[in-house]
């Protein structure tokens, strides 16, 4: 048995290259770096790796998170500029006694004692739609860039060994230094090869006051299923944020169990995820949330999947 399940349809292809090595055996670690790293080579996916949106001072500033579940290692970057894959580097750093979160400079320095590919990621396409968005964004506020955001993954081996792995360039047009969820271990992700693994992507300064991807693994671990432990964590703590503070940001969460059993949860109109496993082959669902806040889910037309990669590879043009 393996599985993997992964946010948005932009994993599509990684969660499928991943398939392939965990179906010929492969260690969970390996395909969700391999899958991650493909995420973040894309240059059409805005918002991880090469071709992420930049910041407001138009620098690409990219977040990542590794976790291993059966030693509970972890490790992660944050504001890293100029590196090709921040997921390999926030790897190399799980496997280090300490220091395993760096960030900025810091991180910088690591990568490159470590031999990690340099590259400029900030990419003419960015570029336009920054110039685009520095037009706009005096009427707007700060929001995850729609239909994209994090990828995170969680992953599930035929030896029972999970991991879980986030990627993101984070909330276009962020503060210099800014970071969110997806490299904080806990909030981004969590997982444990005993019980299972979750990861969330959204708005990160909401995500971060639930920990909610620890709270779904917690919840697994007292019996909830996949799919009980999101709904419930996802719906509750949209309801608290709501009640204590008016609003609550976009928030979207999967989790897959040691059994391969996995669920979602959303707390917007159309989530994307893929979830790969010995029975079935990648496939992309759409989540929603229904009138009484429960998230139901069905397979995406192949008209939806064809739409959105013809979106996605659209020339970017600057507005007027
Ligand atoms: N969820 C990604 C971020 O807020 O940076």
């Amino acid at each position: 048995m393996y599985g993997m399940i992964a946010t948005w349809r932009m994993a599509l292809e990684g969660v499928e290259a991943a398939s392939e090595l965990l179906k010929a055996d492969a260690d969970a670690g390996d395909a969700l770096e391999k899958a991650i790293a493909c995420v973040e080579d894309c240059e059409f996916y805005k918002s991880v790796g090469y071709g992420g949106l930049p910041n407001e001072e138009m620098e690409v500033e990219l977040d990542a998170a590794f976790m291993d579940g059966n030693t509970l290692d972890i490790g992660c970057v944050g504001a890293v500029k100029d590196f090709a894959n921040p997921i390999r580097i926030a790897r190399q750093l799980s496997k280090e006694e300490v220091n395993n979160f760096l960030v900025g400079r810091g991180a910088e320095k690591y990568a490159q004692r470590h031999g990690f590919e340099r590259k400029n990621m900030l990419t003419e396409r960015a570029k336009i739609h920054y110039q685009n968005r520095v037009k706009e964004l005096s009427q707007q506020q700060l929001k995850p860039y729609t239909g994209h955001d994090t990828v995170g993954m969680v992953c599930l081996d035929a030896n029972a060994h999970m991991c879980a792995a986030t990627s993101t360039s984070g909330l276009f047009m962020k503060r210099s230094g800014r970071l969110g969820d997806s490299p904080v271990i806990g909030s981004g992700l969590y997982v444990d090869s005993q019980v299972g693994g979750a990861s969330a992507t959204g708005l990160g300064e909401d995500v971060m006051k639930g920990c909610i991807s620890y709270e779904i693994v917690r919840l697994m671990k007292e019996g909830k299923t996949p799919q009980e432990a999101c709904d419930w964590a996802v719906r509750s703590f949209d309801a608290e944020l709501r009640k204590r503070r008016g609003q609550a940001g976009d928030m979207s969460l999967i989790a897959m169990n040691n059994q391969g059993e996995w669920g979602v949860a959303t707390n917007i109109d159309t989530f994307s995820f893929v979830v790969a496993t010995a029975q079935q082959p990648a496939t992309v669902y759409l989540a929603k949330r229904d009138a009484q806040g429960k998230t139901t889910y069905e397979k995406a037309s192949k008209e939806w999947i064809e739409e959105y990669v013809q979106t996605r590879k659209a020339p970017a043009k600057l507005k007027e």
